[in-house]
């Protein structure tokens, strides 16, 4: 396939426009994807998927090292990569800048510190973008999960460019919508920088506890 010219100035967030087109081209999913992905890191990661499942360990202890924009932009780009109900895109994600916002969400999350991190995600809902014949209580269910998908998504590629995160999802909802400035229901931050210390994963349930064959 041609290889579509990429326009530096169009890379999220300046230039990130949302489009409903219909692009043909596989490899260029929009300005965002399209480039972030293709985009090489200067160092090598250890990306492999199943190796940064076991080592990712949440953190809340956070250096005061700022996260390179070239990460950022790939973990916004996992989060856009995620699947979502009917590909509808059920969900929005503000992106945190200003540390007086910073400070006030981690006031609004229960007063947790490491809310107030390098960089901070903040996950919504956005149900009217699901343009499916379901219930309400369907579309709802779909879009909570869109959310959350996409968080998780974001969480994985942060532990694959060698950065942490806490995942928060204990947060005075109306709180945080009028930090944000939206109406859309808030489902979880992600909270990521580069941790104090590195620290292997917590363990977990047997196996056979978790899984039931049925
Ligand atoms: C839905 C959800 C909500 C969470 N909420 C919080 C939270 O509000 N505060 C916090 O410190 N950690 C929160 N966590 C992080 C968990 O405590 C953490 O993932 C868990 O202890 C397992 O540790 P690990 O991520 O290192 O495997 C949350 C995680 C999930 C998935």
């Amino acid at each position: 396939m041609k290889e579509k010219k990429v326009n530096k100035n169009k890379v999220w967030p300046k230039g990130y426009i949302e489009t409903n087109k219909n692009i043909q081209d596989f490899d260029v999913r929009n300005d965002l994807i399209g480039n972030i992905l293709k985009e090489s890191p200067k160092k090598k990661f250890n990306t492999e998927l199943f190796t940064v499942m076991a080592k990712r360990r949440s953190t809340r202890k956070f250096s005061s090292n700022p996260v390179e924009k070239w990460k950022i932009d790939k973990i916004l780009a996992a989060a856009d990569a995620a699947p979502t109900a009917g590909n509808c895109q059920g969900f929005e994600i503000f992106y945190v800048t200003e540390s007086k916002k910073k400070e006030k969400l981690a006031k609004a999350a229960n007063n947790q510190p490491y809310v107030n991190t390098p960089v901070l995600l903040v996950f919504c809902m956005n149900p009217s973008r699901i343009n499916l014949d379901f219930t309400k209580i369907v579309i709802d269910k779909f879009s909570v999960q869109d959310a959350t998908l996409a968080a998780a998504y974001s969480q994985l590629a942060a532990s694959a460019l060698g950065l942490s995160s806490i995942w928060i999802g204990m947060f005075d909802e109306n709180e945080v919508k009028k930090i944000v400035g939206t109406d859309l229901r808030p489902t979880s931050f992600l909270c990521i920088g580069y941790p104090m210390k590195k620290r292997g994963p917590k363990t977990r349930r047997k196996l056979k506890d978790l899984i039931h064959v049925v």
